[in-house]
This record gives C-alpha cells, sequence and structure tokens, in this order.
C-alpha cells in the first residue's frame, strides 16, 4: 500500500505522516517514509536522532530511475535499481523500524 500526503501549509501532514510510519512499523508492516518536501523535516518528526538525519542522503533520480518510451512514444519511469540497495545507500533505519528517505535538499552549489 502507498500513501501520499499533500496538502494547505501546516495543517499536520508531517506530524500524521510519521505517526502513522510509526504505527504500521509497530504492527509488523515494511515501512518506508519518504520524505518530499523541499525543507525536509519527516526524519525529526519520525524521532531519527541528529547523527542519523546527517546520514540521509537526497536520492538522485538519475540513480534510481529511467524513462523508457513505448513504440506507441509513451514514456514513463521505472525502477533500476532493487529498492532494499536504495534504502542501504542513502537511507537511514530509524525508531520502530522504519526506513526513512528524502527526495530533497541539496546536492551540490550550481546556477540558479
Ligand atoms: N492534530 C494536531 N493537533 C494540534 N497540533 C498539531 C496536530 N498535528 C500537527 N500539529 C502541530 O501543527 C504544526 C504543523 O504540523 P506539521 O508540521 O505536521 O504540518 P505540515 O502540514 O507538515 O506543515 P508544512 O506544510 O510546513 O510541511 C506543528 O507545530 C505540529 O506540532
Ligand atoms: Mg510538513
Amino acid at each position: 500500500m502507498r500513501i501520499a500526503l499533500a496538502g494547505k501549509g501546516g495543517s499536520g501532514k508531517t506530524t500524521i505522516s510519521a505517526t502513522m510510519a510509526r504505527m504500521f512499523a509497530r504492527r509488523g508492516y515494511t515501512t518506508n517514509a519518504l520524505d518530499d518536501d523541499p525543507n525536509p523535516n519527516l526524519a525529526s518528526a519520525l524521532g531519527l536522532t541528529s547523527d542519523m538525519i546527517e546520514r540521509l542522503k537526497r536520492v538522485p533520480r538519475e540513480d534510481i530511475l529511467e524513462e523508457r518510451v513505448d513504440d506507441e512514444g509513451h514514456a514513463s519511469l521505472h525502477m533500476i535499481r532493487p529498492f532494499d540497495q536504495v534504502i542501504t545507500d542513502y537511507g537511514v533505519i530509524g525508531p520502530d523500524g522504519v526506513q526513512t528517505l528524502t527526495m530533497t535538499g541539496l546536492i551540490g552549489a550550481g546556477k540558479g
């Protein structure tokens, strides 16, 4: 099951996401929590320590996704690495075993 939360600023998206992630993990479900906010703070809401948060690395799209175009010209995105490997390389396992990833944050300095 995949759940995505979006909506009005300050309405409680991060708090509810983190609480649900920990509840599912405690009940024995494999749980991945993915922060896609440009100002990411899901990790701290999940209760990760500052050391764990520092280990989180933004996942570069080109490292995990590939665009494929079918015979009719329709493009779609596909994972090119096993998800477990993405968690190992970029993520952190937080309290209750929640596997945490962040999709935003600076990769490096650049123009614009
Ligand atoms: N059910 C609730 N009752 C009271 N306060 C809450 C509740 N849920 C969240 N809050 C508080 O509301 C504030 C905003 O919550 P949160 O950061 O989860 O919202 P958000 O939608 O993720 O915000 P943003 O749009 O900035 O990412 C926080 O201070 C949080 O502690
Ligand atoms: Mg938020």
